[in-house]
């Protein structure tokens, strides 16, 4: 299931990381902020377990979600701010980090680094800003679920139409939350209109003819 957010909040940041002269501070802060809005949609129906905490009033039980049984994952580099927001509003869950590198002249993606702790009846939510080809996005789906967790959730900010129909081809047993899905995928595999390439974006890695 691939849910695109309609907030108009939501789509004012993302036009906001549309914008060039946005800089990587900003970039990063938008993107942790969408983050945010994206795992509050992606878990509005999880359920609490109660856990008595000491109140100002002595102990009482309150509704809780389990955080130990959430594993971040995140996607080297353009997921990093994503999984400092995202484990911001749950310290007590995992973090996992799986590095890939889209080949430039294939357009493939190539898994070279997976650091993803035990996933076994989990809950892993998978964050990248892009879906442009879907490849790097379905390898990590591939992945972690020869891990064997409960679900797979991926939040996104920005995706293709393309990249989300080979998404829900290859692993229509997820769910994707993305806030915004747009036009096309151009002849270099870039979305459009798109933000041009996230990891560049946030950390200012621009080849010198850009
Ligand atoms: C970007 C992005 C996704 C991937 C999307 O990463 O963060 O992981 O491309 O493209 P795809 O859907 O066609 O696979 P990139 O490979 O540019 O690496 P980076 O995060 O280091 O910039």
């Amino acid at each position: 299931m691939i849910y695109e957010i309609s907030n108009p909040v939501a789509k004012t940041l993302v036009n906001h990381l549309r914008e060039k002269r946005t800089d990587a501070l900003r970039f990063r802060h938008i993107v942790q902020e969408l983050s945010r809005l994206l795992v509050y949609e992606a878990l509005k129906h999880e359920s609490m377990e109660d856990q008595t905490i000491t109140t100002w009033q002595g102990e009482e039980a309150f509704g809780f979600i389990k955080e130990e049984d959430i594993v971040f994952v995140t996607i080297l580099r353009a997921g990093l701010p994503m999984i400092e927001a995202v484990t911001a509003l749950f310290p007590n869950a995992s973090s996992g980090f799986l590095a890939m590198k889209r080949d430039e002249n294939t357009h493939q993606s190539v898994l070279y680094y997976d650091r993803v702790p035990e996933c076994k009846d989990k809950t892993v939510i998978i964050v990248d800003p892009m879906v442009a080809t879907a490849g790097s996005l379905c390898d990590a789906i591939t992945v972690i679920k020869n891990k064997l967790p409960k679900k797979i959730i991926t939040l996104n900010i920005i995706g293709s139409p393309e990249g989300m129909e080979i998404l829900e081809q290859k692993h229509p047993d997820i769910e994707t939350y993305i806030a915004q899905i747009d036009e096309t995928l151009n002849d270099n595999k870039f979305i459009v209109p798109g933000l041009g390439d996230a990891g560049d974006r946030s950390y200012n890695t621009f080849e010198p003819s850009s």
